[in-house]
C-alpha cells in the first residue's frame, strides 16, 4: 500500500478511536492537550486516597477496640440501595464525596449550590466538559424533573435537555399541558460523560450530593425522574428502570421537612430508540399529570 495511503488509514483509524472514545466533535480552535491531566488518573488517585483513609480509620477503630463501623449507616438519606452497590471506597465516604458534602451542605439557595458546584474539581468529568450543566425552567416550580447526564448539545450550551431527547421530553410536557416555565429540570451528573457513555457508580456518588441538596433547595412538590439512573439514585433502588416506571415511590433527604411523591419514568433517549415504549410513558405522563392537578400523593 503506497506511504500516503497508509497514513490516512492510520488517521482515519486515530479518529474513529477518538470518536469511540468520545471526542466526537471539535469544541475549540486549538487541540487541548487531555493526557496532561487526565480524568482516569485523578479518579484513581482519589480511589487510593480514600482507601487509605478508610484502611487508616479501620486500624484506629480496630486499635481502640472499637467494632467496624457499619459502612452503610452513612449513606445520606437513609437510602441504602445507591450505597450498598456503590465501590466500598465511596461507602466509606471518599474525599471528593466528602467535598461534595460539605460544599452542596453549606448552599443556601439554588444559586449558591451552582457557585459551589462550579467551584467543585472533585468530579473528573468537569475535566473534558465544556460547560457546566445546572438547571433549566423555573426554580418555583410546584415540580422537578432529574434526568441522567448532559449530551453534547447540552454541554455545548450549559443548558440541560436541549438536544433530541430534550426535544422529545418538551413534546411530552407539553402533551399533559406543562413547559419549562412549569417545571425545574436538572440532571444527576452536572458534566457531560465523554462519548455519552453511562455515568459510573462513582460519578453519580460524587455529584449526588448536590443534586439531594438541589432537590432540598427548590423544595418541590412533586419529583419525576427520567432514567433508570436518576430513579435508581435517587429512590435507593436496585430494579431496573423498567420495573420501576410508572411507580410513585416517597423521596426524601435529610433536610427535607417530610417526604415528597416521585414518579419514575422512561427516558425520553430510550423512547428514541424504543418507540413503541413511549404508551408505557404516556400512560406515566398521565398518572403524572392527574397528581400535580389534584395535589393528591400517589405514593401515600
Ligand atoms: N439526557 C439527560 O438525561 N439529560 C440531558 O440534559 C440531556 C440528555
Amino acid at each position: 500500500m503506497p506511504p500516503a495511503l497508509l497514513k490516512q488509514d492510520a488517521a482515519l483509524a486515530a479518529l474513529a478511536w477518538q470518536i469511540e472514545a468520545g471526542a466526537d466533535e471539535a469544541i475549540g480552535e486549538e487541540a487541548v492537550d487531555r493526557f496532561a491531566r487526565s480524568a482516569e488518573a485523578a479518579e484513581a488517585k482519589q480511589r487510593a486516597e480514600a482507601q487509605a483513609q478508610a484502611q487508616a480509620e479501620a486500624r484506629d477503630r480496630a486499635a481502640a477496640g472499637r467494632p467496624p463501623q457499619r459502612e452503610a449507616a452513612r449513606a445520606p438519606g437513609g437510602r441504602q440501595g445507591f450505597w450498598e452497590a456503590a465501590p466500598a471506597e465511596l461507602r466509606s465516604g471518599s474525599d471528593a464525596v466528602a467535598t461534595a458534602r460539605r460544599l452542596a451542605a453549606g448552599a443556601r439557595n439554588v444559586d449558591e449550590l451552582r457557585e459551589a458546584l462550579a467551584g467543585f474539581d472533585g468530579c473528573p468529568l468537569k475535566q473534558t466538559a465544556t460547560k457546566l450543566v445546572f438547571a433549566d425552567g423555573n426554580p418555583q416550580a410546584r415540580y422537578m424533573i432529574v434526568g441522567e447526564a448532559p449530551g453534547p448539545q447540552e454541554d455545548r450550551q450549559g443548558i440541560p435537555f436541549v438536544g433530541p431527547s430534550g426535544k422529545l421530553l418538551d413534546a411530552m410536557l407539553a402533551a399533559i399541558g406543562l413547559d419549562r416555565e412549569t417545571a425545574y429540570i436538572t440532571n444527576m451528573l452536572f458534566w457531560r460523560p465523554p462519548g455519552n457513555r453511562t455515568p459510573t457508580a462513582t460519578e453519580i456518588a460524587t455529584c449526588l450530593p448536590f443534586t439531594e441538596r438541589h432537590i432540598e433547595l427548590v423544595a418541590p412538590d412533586y419529583l419525576m425522574l427520567v432514567g433508570g439512573s436518576s430513579a435508581k439514585s435517587l429512590l435507593g433502588r436496585s430494579e431496573g428502570v423498567l420495573k420501576l416506571r410508572g411507580r410513585w415511590f416517597h423521596y426524601q433527604s435529610p433536610e427535607m421537612p417530610r417526604p415528597i411523591p416521585a414518579l419514575a419514568t422512561l427516558h425520553p433517549a430510550y423512547l428514541l430508540r424504543q418507540p413503541a415504549q413511549k404508551r408505557l410513558a404516556w400512560r406515566d405522563f398521565l398518572s403524572f399529570r392527574a397528581a400535580f392537578t389534584s395535589g393528591g400523593d400517589p405514593a401515600a
